[in-house]
């Protein structure tokens, strides 16, 4: 059967990055040629050309998209194509204009990682001292949005793992979304089985996680700010129990959200090899082949454990 199209396309548009998280590895990554801008330009008008601006959702992410010298040329590129354009960031590197600029050109929304109310443990979690930067940013974001929505998008982990109610106050409090992830093995690191029995980042305190989860349910029924879907936030209850009963869930990877990484490769999902190389074949062309068949059998029976990221689980409320 022919798959459906994509509705969503994350773009990693660098693995480069000016923060040095505990959970994240993407900055020791060796620097690569990446796509430049033209190429990303005809990379979008390709996307474009195959499934036009309506139905299909454009999120840029990284390493940290903004250090790129022409990130906000690329984001204007694409709005200007008539794509809903989300962007996620450290919140650490935009200064008060570059926000006014990515309001004015209508983004969609912007997630910001913040993880943590508290100082020390934001620099714990981030590696340097920004905290003060990003709620400054937060605010500014919210003094100039016109259609943009502010979304928080923390990462939960042990080291936070007593604060998720917090969070979701102070997201209601100031008119912000949040959207949870579940913490995952240190992104950039080789994948291996069980990673998560010695893995200090990941949460023990089930019970506290538990209440907390349920709280965040029960506030979606009241508030409509919070971002993961109910299914979600139950299926990360179980997950956080024990992640290897994931293992009989099926993954959504490929199936509506497909990547493009930094040097312009197709992936139906971010771990797996990729489809092909965007600079050198047609978007639908690679979607379509037998190498992307090939990888959609390897996701139908993939064993690991990040079928709950907010990259690949579908949300559905
Ligand atoms: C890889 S970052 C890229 C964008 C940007 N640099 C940022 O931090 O938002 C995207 C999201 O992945 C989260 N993340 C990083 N490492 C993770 C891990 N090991 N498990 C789950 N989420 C993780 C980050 O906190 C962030 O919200
Ligand atoms: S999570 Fe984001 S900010 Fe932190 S190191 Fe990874 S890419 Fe950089
Ligand atoms: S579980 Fe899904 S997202 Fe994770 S590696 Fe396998 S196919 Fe990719």
């Amino acid at each position: 059967m022919k798959p459906e199209k994509p509705k969503t396309i994350h773009i990693v548009l660098t693995y480069h990055c000016n923060m040095r998280c505990i959970h994240c590895e993407f900055w020791k990554i060796k620097p690569e040629k990446e796509v430049g801008l033209s190429d990303w330009k005809k990379i979008i008008d390709d996307i474009y050309n195959w499934l036009g601006n309506n139905t299909v959702r454009i999120k840029i992410a990284g390493g940290e998209p903004a250090v790129k010298v022409f990130f906000y040329e690329l984001m204007q590129y694409i709005k200007e194509k008539g794509f809903y354009l989300g962007i996620t960031s450290n919140g650490t590197v935009f200064s008060e204009r570059d926000i006014k600029f990515l309001c004015d050109i209508g983004i969609n929304e912007i997630n910001i990682s913040l993880d943590t109310l508290d100082r020390k443990r934001y620099i714990k979690i981030r590696g340097k001292d920004e905290f003060d930067r990003v709620l400054q940013n937060l605010m500014c974001f919210k003094k100039y949005t016109k259609v943009t929505s502010i979304n928080l998008s923390p990462t939960i982990m042990e080291v936070n793992s007593d604060e998720i109610t917090e969070l979701v106050r102070f997201a209601i409090k100031e008119n912000f979304w949040i959207t949870f992830q579940a913490v995952f093995n240190t992104f950039g690191t080789e994948y291996y089985a069980g990673w998560y029995k010695d893995f200090a980042l990941f949460p023990r305190n089930i019970e506290v996680i538990e209440k907390a989860v349920r709280e965040v349910i029960a506030y979606k029924d009241v508030y409509r700010q919070i971002g993961n879907s109910k299914e979600q936030l139950l299926t990360m209850i179980e997950y956080f129990r024990d992640p290897g009963k994931n293992h009989n869930m099926e993954c959504n990877a490929g199936n509506t959200d497909i990547g493009i990484d930094n040097v312009g490769n197709l992936l139906l999902c971010f771990n797996l090899n990729p489809v092909g190389n965007l600079l050198e074949r047609r978007i639908d062309e690679l979607f379509y082949s037998k190498e992307a068949d090939i990888i959609r059998e390897e996701i139908k029976s993939c064993p690991r454990e990040c079928k709950l990221l907010n990259c690949v689980f579908p949300f559905s409320d």
